[in-house]
């Protein structure tokens, strides 16, 4: 079995078939990282460059991680310290590393659409988007598709709820692109402010402005971290009052009467978006996220890679 494209650059073109073989063929990685020796060496002589224009920690680690356990030969750039500063483009950058024989290309940016652009103009590379600016996060949707299938069996018919600052998140709009394909419900939850107007129209996603009915009506609760990196004005009064009103509380948790699922793409912000009780509490499952967020990552690669085992 193949992926029908010969790059990730958002779960938008994706097929389902092709989300569900990531998502099988992460379940045979995770059995090997379960292993004493968690390598294979299926990307032995693949070289993979991850090119991170912006910060990151779990991406970047669980990309570079995913590949080491495959056998690739990685390399890491980041644009601070690097001759982006002196002015060098993108694309003047990207070829310059490509004329050392790379195969793949992971990347991050702050510009939506910058792994789409490098697509078009590198058509014999695969590119991998690690976050594009507010467009898409697609390793991280698959990765939290993993971890609801892997807590609930399925994503047919589960209620998810994304809850926060929808307007300025990738991670929401994979999410969203995601779970639709796959046949669950999705509505999006926040302040009017940070919910895109027409959103329910152009993803067929419902609108609730209120927590806790969000809550009483979910499985799972995605929640996310105000992205106040790319607000260009005040979009709530404070961070205190946001916590107030969009805050998940785990009073809140108690109060309902079955146990949902508590997500988080990360970093979180303690006492804003969640309380410290809620993301360290039986309910979430934020840490097992990141852990199979290394062989998702392993199955995205393998199979972009093209079998080599
Ligand atoms: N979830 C996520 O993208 O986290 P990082 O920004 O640390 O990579």
């Amino acid at each position: 079995m193949q992926l029908s494209t010969k790059h990730l650059l958002g779960i938008k073109e994706l097929t389902p078939e092709d989300i569900s073989l990531i998502l099988s063929t992460a379940i045979q990685f995770k059995e090997v990282l379960q292993r004493p020796i968690k390598k294979v060496p299926s990307l032995r002589d693949v070289t993979i460059v991850n090119l991170f224009y912006e910060n990151s920690t779990r991406t970047r680690i669980s990309f570079e991680l995913a590949e080491k356990r495959l056998s690739a030969d990685t390399i890491n750039f980041a644009a601070s310290g690097s001759s982006v500063s002196k002015g060098e483009t993108l694309l003047d950058t990207v070829n310059n590393i490509l004329s050392m024989k790379v195969d793949m290309l992971v990347m991050r940016h702050s510009a939506s659409g910058a792994p789409h652009f490098l697509a078009r103009h590198l058509p014999g590379t695969a590119i991998i988007n690690a976050g594009d600016g507010i467009n898409e996060h697609p390793s991280q949707a698959l990765l939290d598709a993993f971890s609801i299938i892997e807590k609930l069996g399925t994503l047919q018919g589960k209620k998810i709820v994304l809850i926060g600052d929808i307007m300025h998140s990738r991670v929401a709009l994979s999410n969203i692109y995601l779970l639709k394909k796959m046949g669950a419900e999705v509505k999006v939850a926040g302040p009017p402010t940070l919910i895109p107007k027409y959103i329910e129209q152009a993803l067929d996603v419902q609108v609730e402005y209120n927590l806790r009915k969000a809550l009483e009506w979910c499985d799972v609760a995605n929640v996310l971290r105000i992205q106040l990196e790319r607000q260009n004005q005040v979009l709530f009064s404070s961070l205190r009052e946001y916590n107030l009103s969009y805050g998940v509380t785990l009073a809140m948790l108690d109060a309902l009467k079955k146990d949902i699922v508590i997500m988080h793409p990360g970093p979180i912000n303690r006492g804003v978006e969640i309380d410290s009780d809620v993301a360290d509490s039986r309910h979430s499952i934020i840490l097992q996220q990141v852990e199979n967020g290394v062989a998702v990552r392993m199955a995205i690669l393998y199979l972009l890679a093209g079998s080599k085992s």
